[in-house]
């Protein structure tokens, strides 16, 4: 809501020359975001350190202090004294979700049995995004739905005396819905099962059983994966929780040390379950200088540090099936494939339209006002690449203003290419990286890349 009130900030990448050096990138997004949802639900204190305090995650814990935990900064951890399972309270104002997604619709999970009526609001563009995918097994336990048709935010909920558990087959590949379901268990008599026939990040199969859950896991033929969670049990504070770095963050120093001539950079402390590895994977095989050093883990997770330099590229194609595996990197793959000798396609994306922004046609948009050549398909994408720099016309990319469209990865991919591109690359709005990446401009700075505030000259494509 903030940022509607607030003027845009248009922010042009210069380039700079190689880029070098060891960077952190903050906590993943969607275990912090869980570190909150699971901390306020369980009983007892979890102490969380590496947390990212982006603002999508701190509006998730301003949301679960509105309903009765306490959560405070304490150094550089968090403290997150819980309600305990089933006592959330009603709470007395909306809940703001701001930008973030995965805050609102685990959160309505997590709340929506409840038999009290919880208010959900969010900016421009979570108010455009599909709810009905929550909101439909939800209904099937019971949970009242009221607002605007068409499942789009604002929407208030309001759960029945006792909630049903239910069997649901989770439609598309989301580990939002996937998760929300098994939330609104926790507070259903009996057992909640959810069938994912696409595994997708598996961060609250795995968080929830650490915070003490019943949660059976089990692969049946043809790999549908079979979770189901016995509700109403216990969940008990974790005494240290340790969030790893974020992968989908890692994803823009990666792919800018691998198109910036002469870089060389380590990112440390990335986390590496296998559910979110399918950018690494892909650029791997499109040739890329990624080496895996001092793999490791660390509060439950595989994390390692990754060191890149820049790399000469071939265009590969991306299968469907790891689309999960890399559903956030796929802006920031196509920088890489401008870069690439040859065609990269990637297939299987028809969840890139409902994201913060519809990112498919996004990045077209994007790549065209820029020079790069490509061919945007309903759920395919194919970015004819040069190592060159240079667009079919044989002018360098660049020179472009790009539509951000309230969507924080759509504007770090198109400022990584303006680290690499003969020409500038301006977005029309850096405002939104804070929700998930506050340290971009400074860290990428930092490895020696260069930005400029920028005046906004045309309309952006
Ligand atoms: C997330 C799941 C993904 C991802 C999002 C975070 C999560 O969304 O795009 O950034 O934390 O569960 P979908 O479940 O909609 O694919």
């Amino acid at each position: 809501m903030a940022h509607e009130a607030t003027a845009s900030r248009p922010l042009k990448a210069v380039g700079g020359g190689a880029l070098r050096g060891t960077a952190k990138v903050p906590g993943d997004k969607s275990i912090s975001h869980r570190a909150f949802l699971f901390g306020g639900i369980a009983a007892g204190t979890t102490r969380v350190t590496g947390l990212l305090e982006g603002e999508d995650v701190l509006a998730t814990g301003r949301a679960m202090q509105a309903m009765g935990a306490r959560i405070r900064r304490d150094g550089a951890a968090w403290i997150v004294d819980g309600v305990g399972n089933g006592c959330l309270l009603e709470p007395e104002q909306p809940l703001d979700f701001g930008n973030a997604g995965t805050g609102a619709r685990l959160t309505m999970g997590l709340v929506g049995p409840y038999d009290f009526g919880t208010t959900f609001i969010g900016d421009a563009s979570l108010s455009r995004r599909p709810m009905n995918r929550v909101l439909d097994p939800l209904r099937e336990m019971g949970v009242q739905v009221v607002g605007r048709s068409g499942g789009r935010l604002p929407l208030s909920l309001h759960g029945p005396k006792v909630a049903a558990p239910i069997e649901y087959r989770v439609p598309m590949a989301s580990a939002q819905v996937k998760s929300a379901v098994l939330l609104a268990g926790l507070n259903a008599p009996g057992v909640t099962t959810v069938l994912e026939p696409v595994m997708t990040r598996d961060h609250t199969e795995k968080m929830l059983a650490g915070f003490g859950a019943a949660i059976e896991v089990v692969t049946e033929s043809g790999g549908v994966r079979r979770i189901s969670l016995e509700g109403q049990g216990r969940l008990t504070g974790v005494a240290d929780f340790r969030v790893p770095g974020d992968p989908s963050s890692a994803a823009f120093p990666i792919v800018a040390a691998i198109i910036v001539p002469g870089s060389d950079v380590t990112v440390e402390n990335v986390l590496m379950n296998p559910t979110r590895t399918g950018l690494v994977e892909t650029l791997i095989e499109m040739g890329a200088s990624i080496e895996i050093l001092n793999r490791r883990s660390a509060g439950g997770e595989d994390v390692a540090d990754l060191r890149v330099r820049h790399s000469v590229l071939s265009g590969v194609t991306v299968p469907p099936e790891r689309a999960p595996a890399m559903i956030d990197e796929y802006p920031v793959l196509a920088i890489a494939a401008a870069f690439a000798e040859g065609e990269t396609r990637m297939l299987g994306l028809d969840e890139l339209r409902v994201k913060e922004s519809d990112r498919l046609a996004a990045v077209a948009a994007g790549l065209a006002a820029n020079g790069i050549a490509h061919e945007e398909g309903h759920d395919w994408l194919t970015v004819t690449g040069n190592p060159d720099g240079r667009g079919v016309s044989g002018r360098p990319y660049g020179g472009g203003t790009v539509a951000t469209h309230l969507d924080h990865r759509i504007a770090m991919s198109f400022l990584v290419l303006g680290l690499a591109s003969g020409e500038p690359v301006t977005v029309d709005d850096a405002r939104m990286i804070a929700t998930s990446f506050p340290e971009f401009e400074p860290l990428m700075s930092g490895l020696g890349g260069r930005f400029e505030a920028a005046a906004m000259g045309g309309p952006a494509a």
